[in-house]
């Protein structure tokens, strides 16, 4: 039995596959695509996950007014940015996972080289959906939009993340890790690109700054929440379930909240932070109630 608010995602989920679907197929890309890369591409892209970025991106512009088509056009934009940044968190030279959305991971389907490039091709066409007119985002907005979209992805972001993880993973540093660099390597890693669905809403919608600043609060909350619970799943979760593998992130060392403070210190710490992102969220009341079953989600998903 699905929950409302899983109702709620699946919905989320058929629509933006659907302009994802669009945005890969091959007249959109352009006649001059290689058939590897785009099927690289849309191996990577299509079939299987959450959707869970681009349902805040729309329900964050849902709750601030903003139009539902720009929405999805930034919505699929970031899309694109996760599904390269999993092409290359599976490669040997990172985390070496052959299983991805209970399917073999881009480089086991293709092979290194095709996977490095199908991600570096969606990187860019990312940039690409936003900024075509098509996408109907207003000109004052998308300068800004834009903006905060490659600083999340970015250096300062998910890819600074990224090094935090491999250096604990690869080079054993920093020797012993503190909540503090736990916590600033997964709010680059994951919480870069939450918080930015969170903000998209409000900035389409040109809400106040006190509203980007609740919803930059609530992203905060939710994308540690999230990664805690994606590290709870590395411990507890069923392979077949969560349709990646499971139990590496000990044997990898990877520097995590549970590796940190155990299951158990790892779930309070999920609660509290739960709490906090509910809380940013207070003023806006029922309206609200979407985003706030995405926080309950991160105690129950199951993958
Ligand atoms: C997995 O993200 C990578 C993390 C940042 C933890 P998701 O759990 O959103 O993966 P999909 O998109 O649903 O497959
Ligand atoms: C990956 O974190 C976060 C990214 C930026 C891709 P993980 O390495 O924990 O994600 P999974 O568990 O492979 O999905
Ligand atoms: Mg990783
Ligand atoms: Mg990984
Ligand atoms: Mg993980």
């Amino acid at each position: 039995m699905s929950t409302q608010f899983e109702t709620q995602l699946m919905a989320a989920r058929v629509d933006v596959e659907a302009a994802l679907g669009a945005y890969l197929g091959p007249v959109a890309l352009g006649g001059r695509v290689p058939a590897r890369l785009r099927a690289a591409m849309q191996h990577a892209v299509l079939g299987g996950g959450k959707r869970f970025r681009p349902f805040l991106v729309l329900e964050s512009a849902r709750l601030f007014g903003a139009s539902q088509r720009a929405a999805m056009a930034v919505a699929a934009a970031l899309e694109c940015i996760h599904c390269y940044s999993l092409a290359h968190d599976d490669l040997p030279a990172m985390d070496n996972d052959v299983l991805r959305r209970g399917q073999p991971t881009v480089w086991a389907a293709f092979d290194e080289w095709t996977a490095i490039l199908a991600g570096d091709s969606l990187l860019t066409l990312a940039f690409e959906i936003i900024a075509a007119p098509s996408a109907d985002i207003p000109a004052e907005v998308l300068g800004p939009l834009t903006v905060a979209l490659a600083r999340a992805a970015g250096a300062d972001g998910m890819v600074g993340g990224q090094v935090y993880d491999l250096a604990a993973d690869r080079l054993r540093e920093p020797k012993s890790a503190s909540l503090e660099h736990v916590r600033q390597l997964q709010a680059m890693k994951t919480g870069a690109l939450i918080r930015f669905a969170c903000v998209a809403g409000p900035m389409l919608a040109r809400s106040s700054v006190d509203d980007v600043a609740r919803m930059q609060r609530y992203g905060d909350a939710l994308g540690f929440a999230f990664q805690i619970s994606d590290d709870l799943l590395d411990v507890t979760g069923d392979v077949a379930a969560v349709g990646k593998a499971v139990a590496k992130d000990a044997v990898q060392g990877k520097a995590t909240l549970v590796s940190l403070h155990g299951v158990e210190g790892a779930r309070r710490v999920l609660q509290e932070t739960q709490a906090s992102a509910v809380d940013a969220l207070s003023i806006y009341g029922e309206r609200a109630r979407t985003l706030i079953d995405a926080v309950e989600f991160m105690g129950s998903r199951q993958s």
